[in-house]
């Protein structure tokens, strides 16, 4: 069956971007986990039909595809929401007062750990570490990274994505106006964020550019 068979109902860049991926690697499996973060694109998380197109793609069992999608924590299966707010909670982020930073974010956005807001705006939840170990605590929106957020600054940034909506996040932003210490300085200053809580990558049309 043909890939635009397989996947019809799905926007027609996204068919593309799904060809191309599986014309990127020699073993069609090989694009298993590519493909799982554009159906998480196309669909907002992973539906049961969109694993099962994802083995079809690849000539993998939906038992295989499944485990996949149910080992990575970063393949949501379940309905996300805009913003994805992900706290490290692992060693160094412990150390310096995570656990106040998560608390301040669910009761600023009233969503537990692991719940996802009524309204859709805001999914929260703890995380092992992120590797920002040097700009603890570290907290991550749509897997755009904030280092050194104190609690009322991760409240403040929720508030900011809840009243300024922004179409992409930017790390480079956030850290400017939410963050704090960082694990280093020097690296280019980027522009280009994530569109939706998936990571941002130009093969999965996940990322988008800051509005000046
Ligand atoms: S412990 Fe939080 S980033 Fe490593």
């Amino acid at each position: 069956m043909s890939v635009a068979t397989v996947i019809s109902d799905w926007s027609a860049p996204n068919q593309e971007r799904a060809r191309t991926l599986l014309e990127a690697y020699p073993e069609r499996r090989s694009a298993a986990m590519p493909l799982l973060y554009l159906a998480s694109l196309e669909h907002g998380h992973l539906t049961p039909a969109a694993m099962a197109q994802v083995a079809e793609l690849t000539g993998l069992t939906s038992a295989q595809v499944q485990s996949v999608a149910s080992f990575y924590t970063m393949y949501k299966r379940d309905h996300v929401g805009r913003y994805l707010i992900s706290v490290c909670t692992s060693i160094s982020c412990f150390l310096m007062g995570a656990d106040d930073v998560l608390e301040a974010i669910e009761e600023e956005t009233g969503t537990p750990d692991g719940t996802t807001s009524s309204d859709g705006t805001f999914s929260v939840e703890h995380v092992e570490c992120i590797g920002a170990c040097g700009g603890a605590p570290a907290v991550q929106v749509n897997y755009e990274l904030v280092e050194g957020v104190a609690p009322e600054r991760g409240a403040t940034l929720c508030r900011w994505l809840r009243e300024s909506s922004p179409e992409v996040v930017v790390t480079d932003e956030m850290q400017k106006y939410f963050g704090g210490v960082r694990s280093f300085d020097w690296g280019i200053t980027e522009t280009v964020g994530a569109i939706a809580p998936v990571p941002a990558f130009g093969p999965y049309g996940s990322t988008g550019e800051e509005s000046a």
